[in-house]
């Protein structure tokens, strides 16, 4: 009987607040078990460095001459990049876009501070062939652009269509110029 008369107010209230702390210690350690579970599968979900190179590629295009183009392939899509020259640039610059089937004007076409690169999606948007055109020796059309023989499809430089079934530009893609020589995609 002794026991049950020393019992005082202040174990009361240390009671409730032991209860407490072990309450907080046993949602603590259980936040962090889980947060050490779920860590790894959230981990693999972040893209590797590889899946990122694919995804957001860098193109040097500092070795493309004038009036070539070159083709990589990106997302399963032909792109096309283009170094225009200057006549080509003279041709088109002044062209009014709503004489156009599609209009869009020259600085449409390019980025700002990069006005002789052109970057488009290689596909006819019209029957969705490749076109023909990133040499200058294919059959590029009377303005010296892009040109599906098959469908009559004809586009600029700058990949406007200018004449045939087709009724809209060439597409153009997500990307950035990193600097002169680079571009990356994405
Ligand atoms: S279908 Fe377009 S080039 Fe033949």
């Amino acid at each position: 009987m002794a026991n049950t008369a020393t019992h005082t107010a202040s174990d009361e209230v240390e009671a409730p607040a032991k209860r407490d702390f072990l309450k907080i210690l046993t949602v603590s350690a259980g936040a962090v078990a889980l947060g050490a579970t779920a860590w790894p599968l959230i981990d693999a979900m972040n893209p590797t460095v590889s899946e990122l190179a694919v995804a957001k590629p860098i193109v040097n295009v500092g070795g493309i001459a004038p009036n070539t183009a070159l083709r990589i392939m990106w997302l399963g899509q032909p792109i096309y990049i283009r170094k225009l020259t200057p006549q080509q640039i003279a041709d088109n610059q002044f062209i009014v876009p709503d004489t156009l089937p599609d209009p869009a004007s020259y600085t449409d076409r390019v980025k700002p501070g990069y006005e002789t690169f052109v970057v488009v999606v290689g596909l006819n948007t019209g029957i969705s062939c490749e076109l023909l055109g990133n040499s200058p020796s294919d059959a590029r059309g009377p303005f010296d652009g892009w040109s599906c023989p098959c469908d009559g499809s004809i586009y600029d430089p700058l990949g406007r269509v200018r004449s045939g079934p087709a009724r809209k530009n060439l597409a153009i893609p997500r990307f950035t110029f990193l600097n002169d020589t680079q571009i990356q995609f994405g």
